[in-house]
Protein backbone atom coordinates (compact mmCIF):
# COMPACT_ATOMS: atom_id res chain seq x y z
CA UNK A 1 0.00 0.00 0.00
CA UNK A 2 1.19 3.78 -0.33
CA UNK A 3 1.58 5.65 2.22
CA UNK A 4 -1.40 7.70 1.57
CA UNK A 5 -3.75 5.39 3.51
CA UNK A 6 -7.54 6.28 5.18
CA UNK A 7 -9.58 4.09 7.83
CA UNK A 8 -12.68 4.39 8.13
CA UNK A 9 -15.19 3.28 10.29
CA UNK A 10 -18.93 4.77 9.38
CA UNK A 11 -20.65 4.57 12.29
CA UNK A 12 -24.38 5.79 12.60
CA UNK A 13 -23.54 8.44 14.77
CA UNK A 14 -20.46 8.78 14.81
CA UNK A 15 -17.72 8.47 12.00
CA UNK A 16 -14.42 7.62 12.60
CA UNK A 17 -11.44 8.47 10.37
CA UNK A 18 -8.05 6.83 10.67
CA UNK A 19 -5.55 8.91 8.73
CA UNK A 20 -1.86 7.59 8.31
CA UNK A 21 0.09 10.53 6.64
CA UNK A 22 -0.68 12.33 10.61
CA UNK A 23 -1.34 8.98 12.55
CA UNK A 24 -4.67 10.15 13.76
CA UNK A 25 -8.25 9.53 14.30
CA UNK A 26 -10.76 12.07 13.60
CA UNK A 27 -14.24 11.48 15.26
CA UNK A 28 -17.17 13.47 13.71
CA UNK A 29 -21.48 13.34 14.04
CA UNK A 30 -22.00 11.39 10.68
CA UNK A 31 -24.86 13.97 10.18
CA UNK A 32 -25.25 16.25 6.87
CA UNK A 33 -27.86 19.42 6.59
CA UNK A 34 -28.95 20.44 3.35
CA UNK A 35 -30.26 23.71 2.19
CA UNK A 36 -33.30 24.20 -0.17
CA UNK A 37 -33.14 20.57 -1.10
CA UNK A 38 -29.27 20.61 -2.56
CA UNK A 39 -27.09 22.97 -1.47
CA UNK A 40 -24.59 21.37 1.29
CA UNK A 41 -24.99 24.20 4.70
CA UNK A 42 -23.30 21.65 7.05
CA UNK A 43 -21.55 18.89 7.86
CA UNK A 44 -20.13 16.34 10.80
CA UNK A 45 -19.70 17.91 14.34
CA UNK A 46 -21.53 21.61 12.85
CA UNK A 47 -24.28 19.71 11.46
CA UNK A 48 -25.21 18.14 14.82
CA UNK A 49 -24.60 21.69 16.46
CA UNK A 50 -27.58 23.12 14.66
CA UNK A 51 -29.73 19.41 15.07
CA UNK A 52 -33.67 20.82 16.61
CA UNK A 53 -32.83 24.06 16.07
CA UNK A 54 -32.50 24.98 12.27
CA UNK A 55 -35.75 26.42 10.33
CA UNK A 56 -37.95 24.28 8.10
CA UNK A 57 -35.55 25.23 4.73
CA UNK A 58 -32.15 22.99 6.58
CA UNK A 59 -33.05 19.36 6.28
CA UNK A 60 -30.34 18.05 8.97
CA UNK A 61 -30.13 13.88 8.74
CA UNK A 62 -28.03 10.55 9.02
CA UNK A 63 -27.06 9.58 6.06
CA UNK A 64 -26.68 6.06 7.72
CA UNK A 65 -29.48 3.85 9.54
CA UNK A 66 -28.81 1.11 11.64
CA UNK A 67 -25.40 0.85 10.48
CA UNK A 68 -26.31 0.27 6.55
CA UNK A 69 -26.10 2.91 4.03
CA UNK A 70 -29.43 4.85 3.05
CA UNK A 71 -29.08 7.60 1.67
CA UNK A 72 -25.75 7.22 -0.47
CA UNK A 73 -24.98 10.31 -2.45
CA UNK A 74 -25.17 12.20 1.06
CA UNK A 75 -23.25 9.57 2.50
CA UNK A 76 -20.72 10.38 -0.52
CA UNK A 77 -20.66 14.12 0.03
CA UNK A 78 -19.55 13.03 3.88
CA UNK A 79 -17.00 10.81 2.60
CA UNK A 80 -15.33 13.47 0.24
CA UNK A 81 -15.77 16.18 3.26
CA UNK A 82 -14.11 14.84 5.77
CA UNK A 83 -11.50 13.43 3.01
CA UNK A 84 -10.88 16.67 1.53
CA UNK A 85 -10.30 18.26 4.92
CA UNK A 86 -7.94 15.73 6.06
CA UNK A 87 -5.77 16.05 3.03
CA UNK A 88 -5.29 19.85 3.32
CA UNK A 89 -8.15 20.44 0.69
CA UNK A 90 -6.46 19.27 -2.04
CA UNK A 91 -7.17 15.22 -2.40
CA UNK A 92 -4.68 13.18 -3.53
CA UNK A 93 -4.47 9.09 -4.42
CA UNK A 94 -5.37 7.49 -1.68
CA UNK A 95 -6.06 3.38 -0.10
CA UNK A 96 -8.91 2.94 2.04
CA UNK A 97 -9.70 0.23 4.86
CA UNK A 98 -13.58 0.61 5.82
CA UNK A 99 -14.78 -1.29 7.96
CA UNK A 100 -18.42 -3.41 7.32
CA UNK A 101 -21.53 -4.55 9.48
CA UNK A 102 -20.07 -8.49 10.33
CA UNK A 103 -24.07 -9.21 10.38
CA UNK A 104 -24.50 -7.56 6.85
CA UNK A 105 -25.87 -9.14 3.26
CA UNK A 106 -22.92 -9.10 0.97
CA UNK A 107 -24.82 -6.39 -1.31
CA UNK A 108 -24.87 -3.89 2.10
CA UNK A 109 -21.27 -5.08 2.17
CA UNK A 110 -20.16 -4.43 -0.66
CA UNK A 111 -22.24 -0.69 -0.89
CA UNK A 112 -19.50 0.62 1.34
CA UNK A 113 -16.99 -0.21 -1.40
CA UNK A 114 -18.95 1.37 -3.99
CA UNK A 115 -19.39 4.16 -1.55
CA UNK A 116 -15.29 4.56 -1.05
CA UNK A 117 -14.87 3.90 -4.95
CA UNK A 118 -17.84 6.03 -5.67
CA UNK A 119 -17.41 8.94 -3.30
CA UNK A 120 -14.87 11.21 -5.55
CA UNK A 121 -12.07 10.41 -3.17
CA UNK A 122 -9.27 9.29 -5.55
CA UNK A 123 -9.27 6.02 -4.27
CA UNK A 124 -6.92 3.61 -5.62
CA UNK A 125 -7.34 0.34 -3.70
CA UNK A 126 -9.97 -0.35 -1.44
CA UNK A 127 -10.30 -2.81 1.45
CA UNK A 128 -12.74 -4.28 3.67
CA UNK A 129 -12.45 -5.64 7.31
CA UNK A 130 -15.11 -7.29 9.43
CA UNK A 131 -16.39 -4.50 12.36
CA UNK A 132 -15.85 -7.34 15.23
CA UNK A 133 -12.52 -8.05 13.81
CA UNK A 134 -11.31 -4.82 13.57
CA UNK A 135 -13.12 -4.51 17.01
CA UNK A 136 -10.94 -7.06 18.71
CA UNK A 137 -7.89 -5.85 17.45
CA UNK A 138 -8.25 -2.21 18.42
CA UNK A 139 -8.81 -3.82 21.83
CA UNK A 140 -5.42 -5.51 21.91
CA UNK A 141 -6.59 -9.07 21.32
CA UNK A 142 -4.72 -11.28 19.35
CA UNK A 143 -7.65 -11.78 16.92
CA UNK A 144 -4.88 -14.27 14.82
CA UNK A 145 -3.97 -16.62 17.55
CA UNK A 146 -6.78 -16.65 20.01
CA UNK A 147 -9.19 -19.03 19.93
CA UNK A 148 -13.15 -18.15 21.19
CA UNK A 149 -13.48 -13.75 21.76
CA UNK A 150 -16.62 -12.59 22.61
CA UNK A 151 -16.87 -8.79 21.50
CA UNK A 152 -20.04 -6.76 22.17
CA UNK A 153 -20.33 -3.69 20.95
CA UNK A 154 -23.19 -0.87 21.66
CA UNK A 155 -23.28 1.56 19.27
CA UNK A 156 -25.57 3.92 18.35
CA UNK A 157 -28.72 2.33 16.32
CA UNK A 158 -27.04 -1.15 16.61
CA UNK A 159 -25.34 -3.49 19.02
CA UNK A 160 -23.11 -6.49 17.30
CA UNK A 161 -22.71 -9.33 19.33
CA UNK A 162 -19.94 -11.32 17.65
CA UNK A 163 -17.79 -14.77 18.38
CA UNK A 164 -14.20 -14.67 16.83
CA UNK A 165 -12.07 -17.38 16.27
CA UNK A 166 -8.94 -17.23 14.49
CA UNK A 167 -9.21 -13.94 12.36
CA UNK A 168 -12.31 -14.97 11.48
CA UNK A 169 -15.96 -14.60 12.49
CA UNK A 170 -17.93 -17.66 13.95
CA UNK A 171 -21.14 -16.62 15.52
CA UNK A 172 -22.30 -13.43 14.74
CA UNK A 173 -25.90 -11.37 15.98
CA UNK A 174 -26.51 -7.65 15.02
CA UNK A 175 -29.93 -5.80 17.21
CA UNK A 176 -31.27 -2.94 16.29
CA UNK A 177 -30.75 -1.60 19.90
CA UNK A 178 -28.28 1.08 20.74
CA UNK A 179 -27.67 4.65 22.72
CA UNK A 180 -30.58 5.98 20.81
CA UNK A 181 -33.05 3.96 22.25
CA UNK A 182 -31.37 4.62 25.63
CA UNK A 183 -32.30 8.23 25.19
CA UNK A 184 -35.70 7.49 23.73
CA UNK A 185 -36.56 5.34 26.59
CA UNK A 186 -35.37 8.39 28.91
CA UNK A 187 -37.42 10.91 27.02
CA UNK A 188 -40.48 9.38 27.00
CA UNK A 189 -40.27 8.03 31.05
CA UNK A 190 -39.65 11.98 31.54
CA UNK A 191 -42.25 13.03 29.27
CA UNK A 192 -44.99 10.15 31.75
CA UNK A 193 -43.89 11.10 34.81
CA UNK A 194 -43.16 14.97 34.65
CA UNK A 195 -45.09 16.18 31.88
CA UNK A 196 -42.31 17.34 30.72
CA UNK A 197 -41.01 16.81 26.75
CA UNK A 198 -36.93 17.39 26.39
CA UNK A 199 -35.07 17.19 23.51
CA UNK A 200 -32.64 14.50 22.05
CA UNK A 201 -29.66 16.09 23.15
CA UNK A 202 -30.92 16.70 26.48
CA UNK A 203 -31.94 13.03 27.13
CA UNK A 204 -28.49 11.52 25.57
CA UNK A 205 -26.74 14.23 28.38
CA UNK A 206 -28.97 12.39 30.87
CA UNK A 207 -27.84 9.62 30.06
CA UNK A 208 -24.17 10.10 29.61
CA UNK A 209 -24.32 11.44 33.16
CA UNK A 210 -25.74 9.45 35.09
CA UNK A 211 -22.85 7.78 36.68
CA UNK A 212 -21.92 11.57 37.63
CA UNK A 213 -25.53 12.52 39.26
CA UNK A 214 -25.41 9.36 41.11
CA UNK A 215 -21.98 9.65 42.77
CA UNK A 216 -23.01 13.38 43.39
CA UNK A 217 -26.45 11.91 45.12
CA UNK A 218 -28.25 14.28 42.80
CA UNK A 219 -30.83 14.04 40.02
CA UNK A 220 -30.31 15.02 36.01
CA UNK A 221 -31.76 19.18 36.13
CA UNK A 222 -32.85 19.39 32.46
CA UNK A 223 -35.00 21.77 30.25
CA UNK A 224 -37.73 21.36 28.96
CA UNK A 225 -41.77 21.99 27.42
CA UNK A 226 -44.49 21.29 30.22
CA UNK A 227 -47.07 19.76 27.89
CA UNK A 228 -50.22 21.15 30.56
CA UNK A 229 -49.02 24.86 30.63
CA UNK A 230 -46.91 24.53 27.44
CA UNK A 231 -43.82 26.40 28.76
CA UNK A 232 -40.41 25.82 29.12
CA UNK A 233 -39.38 24.80 32.71
CA UNK A 234 -36.17 23.45 34.32
CA UNK A 235 -37.10 19.74 36.69
CA UNK A 236 -34.75 17.94 38.29
CA UNK A 237 -35.17 14.42 37.01
CA UNK A 238 -34.43 11.61 39.19
CA UNK A 239 -31.52 9.22 37.90
CA UNK A 240 -33.74 6.21 39.18
CA UNK A 241 -36.17 7.01 37.13
CA UNK A 242 -33.36 6.98 33.66
CA UNK A 243 -31.81 4.07 35.18
CA UNK A 244 -35.33 2.45 35.17
CA UNK A 245 -36.57 3.78 31.69
CA UNK A 246 -33.40 1.54 30.05
CA UNK A 247 -33.65 -1.24 32.24
CA UNK A 248 -35.77 -3.43 29.20
CA UNK A 249 -32.79 -2.50 26.92
CA UNK A 250 -30.21 -3.68 28.78
CA UNK A 251 -31.94 -6.78 29.50
CA UNK A 252 -33.11 -7.52 25.90
CA UNK A 253 -28.51 -7.11 24.75
CA UNK A 254 -27.61 -9.46 27.43
CA UNK A 255 -30.46 -12.02 26.90
CA UNK A 256 -29.18 -11.92 22.67
CA UNK A 257 -25.75 -12.55 24.18
CA UNK A 258 -26.77 -15.43 26.30
CA UNK A 259 -28.19 -16.55 23.31
CA UNK A 260 -25.11 -16.53 21.27
CA UNK A 261 -23.64 -18.00 24.53
CA UNK A 262 -25.76 -20.93 24.22
CA UNK A 263 -25.12 -21.26 20.47
CA UNK A 264 -20.93 -21.40 21.08
CA UNK A 265 -19.25 -24.26 20.08
CA UNK A 266 -17.59 -25.94 23.51
CA UNK A 267 -14.17 -25.60 22.44
CA UNK A 268 -14.71 -22.04 22.60
CA UNK A 269 -16.69 -21.51 25.41
CA UNK A 270 -13.62 -22.62 27.04
CA UNK A 271 -11.69 -19.48 25.70
CA UNK A 272 -14.37 -17.32 26.66
CA UNK A 273 -14.96 -18.31 29.93
CA UNK A 274 -10.94 -17.55 30.89
CA UNK A 275 -10.64 -14.37 28.96
CA UNK A 276 -14.50 -12.90 29.49
CA UNK A 277 -16.66 -10.55 27.82
CA UNK A 278 -15.00 -7.66 25.73
CA UNK A 279 -17.24 -4.80 25.68
CA UNK A 280 -17.36 -1.84 23.12
CA UNK A 281 -19.56 0.82 21.32
CA UNK A 282 -19.86 4.50 22.81
CA UNK A 283 -23.05 3.32 24.60
CA UNK A 284 -21.77 0.25 26.31
CA UNK A 285 -20.40 3.46 28.71
CA UNK A 286 -23.87 3.76 30.36
CA UNK A 287 -24.02 3.32 33.76
CA UNK A 288 -24.42 0.08 35.41
CA UNK A 289 -25.06 -1.74 32.12
CA UNK A 290 -21.14 -3.46 32.76
CA UNK A 291 -21.91 -4.40 35.62
CA UNK A 292 -25.58 -6.45 34.75
CA UNK A 293 -23.80 -7.79 31.94
CA UNK A 294 -21.35 -9.35 34.23
CA UNK A 295 -23.91 -10.48 36.79
CA UNK A 296 -26.35 -11.61 34.49
CA UNK A 297 -23.83 -13.72 32.66
CA UNK A 298 -21.33 -14.79 35.13
CA UNK A 299 -18.24 -14.01 33.12
CA UNK A 300 -15.75 -10.80 33.78
CA UNK A 301 -16.63 -8.10 31.40
CA UNK A 302 -13.24 -6.35 30.02
CA UNK A 303 -14.13 -2.67 28.90
CA UNK A 304 -12.70 -0.93 26.17
CA UNK A 305 -10.00 1.80 26.87
CA UNK A 306 -11.75 4.05 23.83
CA UNK A 307 -15.26 2.49 23.53
CA UNK A 308 -16.06 4.76 20.79
CA UNK A 309 -12.35 4.14 18.66
CA UNK A 310 -11.75 0.62 19.23
CA UNK A 311 -13.12 -0.66 15.21
CA UNK A 312 -11.07 2.36 13.84
CA UNK A 313 -7.96 1.75 16.21
CA UNK A 314 -8.13 -1.81 15.08
CA UNK A 315 -8.20 -0.68 11.38
CA UNK A 316 -5.24 1.57 12.16
CA UNK A 317 -3.16 -1.86 13.24
CA UNK A 318 -4.51 -3.59 10.01
CA UNK A 319 -2.87 -0.38 8.07
CA UNK A 320 0.40 0.06 10.21
CA UNK A 321 1.10 -3.43 11.29
CA UNK A 322 2.29 -6.43 8.34
CA UNK A 323 1.40 -8.77 10.49
CA UNK A 324 -2.66 -7.80 10.27
CA UNK A 325 -2.46 -6.82 6.57
CA UNK A 326 -4.08 -10.21 5.89
CA UNK A 327 -7.43 -9.71 7.91
CA UNK A 328 -8.36 -7.05 5.57
CA UNK A 329 -9.81 -8.44 2.05
CA UNK A 330 -11.23 -6.79 -1.11
CA UNK A 331 -14.46 -7.76 -2.91
CA UNK A 332 -15.64 -6.72 -6.49
CA UNK A 333 -17.40 -3.57 -6.87
CA UNK A 334 -21.17 -4.13 -8.06
CA UNK A 335 -21.31 -3.00 -11.88
CA UNK A 336 -22.68 0.03 -12.50
N1 LIG B 1 -19.92 8.16 28.29
C1 LIG B 1 -20.98 7.68 27.66
N2 LIG B 1 -21.97 7.05 28.34
C2 LIG B 1 -23.05 6.56 27.70
N3 LIG B 1 -23.24 6.64 26.37
C3 LIG B 1 -22.29 7.24 25.65
C4 LIG B 1 -21.12 7.78 26.23
N4 LIG B 1 -20.35 8.32 25.23
C5 LIG B 1 -21.03 8.11 24.08
N5 LIG B 1 -22.19 7.47 24.32
C6 LIG B 1 -23.21 7.07 23.34
O1 LIG B 1 -22.58 6.28 22.35
C7 LIG B 1 -23.33 6.33 21.12
C8 LIG B 1 -22.38 6.51 19.97
O2 LIG B 1 -21.47 5.43 19.98
P1 LIG B 1 -20.69 4.95 18.67
O3 LIG B 1 -19.93 6.09 18.08
O4 LIG B 1 -19.95 3.73 19.05
O5 LIG B 1 -21.93 4.59 17.71
P2 LIG B 1 -21.90 4.42 16.12
O6 LIG B 1 -20.73 3.61 15.75
O7 LIG B 1 -22.03 5.74 15.48
O8 LIG B 1 -23.26 3.62 15.89
P3 LIG B 1 -23.52 2.15 15.23
O9 LIG B 1 -22.37 1.30 15.64
O10 LIG B 1 -24.82 1.72 15.81
O11 LIG B 1 -23.60 2.39 13.76
C9 LIG B 1 -24.31 7.50 21.31
O12 LIG B 1 -25.61 6.98 21.55
C10 LIG B 1 -23.78 8.22 22.55
O13 LIG B 1 -24.82 8.86 23.28
MG1 LIG C 1 -20.27 1.56 15.56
Amino acid sequence: MANNIFGIDLGTNNIKIYNLATDSVLIEKNMIAIENKNTLFAYGNSAYEMYEKAPANIHISYPLNNGVIADIKKMEMLIRQFISDLSGGTLKPADFVIAVPTDATEVEKRAFYDLVRDAGVKAKKIMVVEKAVADGLGMDIDVKNSQGVLVVNVGYETTEISILSLGGIVLSKLIKVGGFKFDEAIRSAVQRSFSLVIGAKTAENVKIQLGDFESAGTGAVVYGRDIVKGLPVEREIPTKLALEAMDNHFRNIIDNVKVILERTPPELGADIYRHGIYLTGGASSVAHFAEMMSNETGLKVNIAQNPMESVVLGISKIIKDDNYKSIAYSIEGSSK
